[in-house]
This record gives C-alpha cells, structure tokens and sequence, in this order.
C-alpha cells in the first residue's frame, strides 16, 4: 500500500514484546550442534522498539557503530548496553541485511533500538530486535513481504526470532522455530527477576549436554505437556504455576549459583510457579492477580535477590507497528 501515502515514509517504529518460556523439553544434541525442542513461548509486555531510518548515519553524529551502510544506536536501562554487539554481529542489523539482501535492494538504514528486555536474559530480546528490524525495514522499504515470508527470514537468524514476530502462546518444535499457535483462556501475570550480566544460550545448551552425561540420564524425545495445555486453555494460573518445566534450568543454576536463592524466595513468598527463563538468568514467577505480582516484585527486590524485579502480563502480539502518531 506504500505507493497510496502522500507523504514518503522516513521512519518506522515496531514495539516487540519478549518472551517466556512455559516449557521448555530439549532433546539431545543434533549434528548440526542445535536441540529439539518442545518450546512452548509465551509473550509478555516487556517491550524493545525498534525504529528504522532511511540513510545510515555518520560517525560524527554520536556513539553509532557502523556495519557497511547500516548504523545502530541502542539505549537501556541500567549499564547493560555494553552486553549488545554494535556491529554486524548485532542481530537487528544482520535482519536488515538479510531482508535486503533477499529483497535484492541496496541497504542504507539506521538502527535505533530501545530496549527494556533484559540483555542476553534469556527472553529473547535479541531476537526481539531482529524481529522489530525485520518489521520496520519491511515497511520502510515498501517491500510487502508477508509474516509468514518474514518469519522464515527470521527462523534462519535466529531459533527465537519467528516467535518474536507472531507473538501470543506457541509451541516450537526442531529447534523452535516451528510455530502452531496455542489457544490460551485468560491473562496471566509475572514477575521477572532481573540479574546481573548475563548468560550465554549456547553455553547453557552446552552445560545441560554435559550435566546429562554426567549424570547417564536417558534423554527422552520432547513432549508437549497435556497439562499444561490444558491450565493454557482454561486461563489456570494455579495449574500452569505447578506444571511450568525448564529443562535448561539446571544448567543455568550450575552456571549461575545465586539464582538458586532468587527461585526459592519467589516461592516462598506466595508465586504460584517459579523457574528459570530460558536459557537464563532472568527468574521468572506466576502470580495469582497483577495485586499479587506487584507484591512478589516488592518482596523479590526487599529481599535483595536480584538487581530488579518488574511485572509483565500476558500473553500480548508479536511485533507491531507504532502508529506515527502514538510515538
Ligand atoms: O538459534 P540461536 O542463535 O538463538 O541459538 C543460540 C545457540 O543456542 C545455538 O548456537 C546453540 O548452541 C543453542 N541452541 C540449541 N538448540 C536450540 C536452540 C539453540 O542448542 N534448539
């Protein structure tokens, strides 16, 4: 519909929510170094936006890190902006590239990203950004791609991206990037407990691969679980608190010594459910109510088990366009 609007458009701004994992069953290792997993995702209203620019940006106009004609700025809470590669590393501008590259046009676009989503805290807020740059850049370029076209883009940069774009509940199978929408009967709500630094997702998978080895256990192939189903569809928080299953948290508990104290405060002050998120080492609680979740985040951060506790809801939609008139 880019050739009706009056007006050329210069910036587009997408709002991408993270992501929780409400199970997550990992199989055993594959050839191609990746897991096969029952993913099941959840989005939840911790936003990044990312907005898209025509033109890349010179050096002289602030801290922008350049990959070829694509520049990126990223701003965050608290001192975490050191975790996010600046250069063509970054996920968002490798998914400009790529769009680009598929599309066969030049690229010369800015990157701006605000973040929320805790870095490298396994709620996917990299691939957040790749999914907003794929988005935005869609739009900006006029291209026309459809999700699913998207999706698939995302699904090659990323195992967490294509979730990033459809939003909601979902489960993934192969590596999560196969996604089948969960029908899901109410609100549910969170608390995240934010730590300190982060954690590395490839060697989390790696540390989960050794601690089973170690230990001889029998890895059984992936399921998703009927009760957690179940407790997703009749909007049960109680239910869903006690069927919650990480089979990375182990490993981030080996890796990641203090989050022990954080899951046990959690439950001991009243969450329904408590469990790694991901790959780690964000904590993340089910609540009763959002009453009951602001108290958990009070108490969490009274208790001084991680650097911040915040609320979310959900489950919310995948990445969004920002009217221009709500920025
Ligand atoms: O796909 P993504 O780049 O997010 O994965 C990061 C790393 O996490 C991979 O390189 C791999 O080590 C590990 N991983 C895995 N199995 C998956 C997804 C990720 O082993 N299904």
């Amino acid at each position: 519909m880019r050739g009706l609007r009056s007006d050329p458009v210069t910036s587009v701004t997408v709002r991408v929510p993270a992501k929780v994992n409400l199970q997550l069953s990992v199989g055993p290792p594959r050839d191609d170094g990746y897991h096969d997993l029952v993913n099941v995702f959840h989005a939840v209203s911790l936003f990044d936006e990312v907005t898209a620019s025509d033109g890349a940006r010179t050096a002289g106009e602030g801290p922008v890190a350049v990959s070829g004609e694509t520049t990126v700025t990223v701003s965050c809470e608290g001192d975490s902006a050191g975790l996010v590669p600046l250069d063509g590393e970054n996920l968002a501008v490798k998914a400009a590239l790529a769009l680009a590259a598929r599309a066969g046009r030049p690229v010369s676009v800015h990157l701006a990203i605000r973040k929320a989503i805790p870095v490298a805290g396994g709620m996917a807020g990299g691939s957040a950004d790749a999914a907003g740059a794929l988005v935005a850049c869609n739009e900006l370029w006029g291209l026309g791609l459809t999700g699913q076209e998207l999706m698939e883009i995302g699904g090659a940069l990323g195992s967490d991206v294509p979730f990033a774009l459809l939003g909601d509940t979902a489960v993934g199978t192969g590596r999560g990037e196969k996604l089948q929408p969960v029908p899901v009967g109410g609100e549910f709500h969170w608390v995240f407990a934010l730590a300190e630094g982060g954690l590395s997702t490839a060697k989390v998978y790696g540390e989960c691969d050794r601690l089973r080895e170690a230990t001889g256990e029998r890895v059984a192939w992936p399921q998703a679980d009927d009760v957690l189903m179940a407790a997703l569809a009749a909007g049960d928080a109680k239910v869903l608190g006690e069927a919650l299953v990480n089979d990375l948290q182990p490993a981030a508990l080996m890796l990641c010594r203090p989050l022990v104290r954080t899951l046990s405060a959690g439950r001991e002050h009243g969450a329904l459910g408590a469990l790694v998120s991901g790959s780690g080492p964000t904590c993340a609680f089910l609540a009763e109510s959002a009453a009951e979740a602001a108290e958990l985040a009070t108490a969490l951060q009274a208790a001084g088990v991680c650097r911040s506790a915040v609320t979310a809801y959900g489950p919310v939609p995948g990445a969004t366009i920002v009217p221009t008139d709500h920025r």
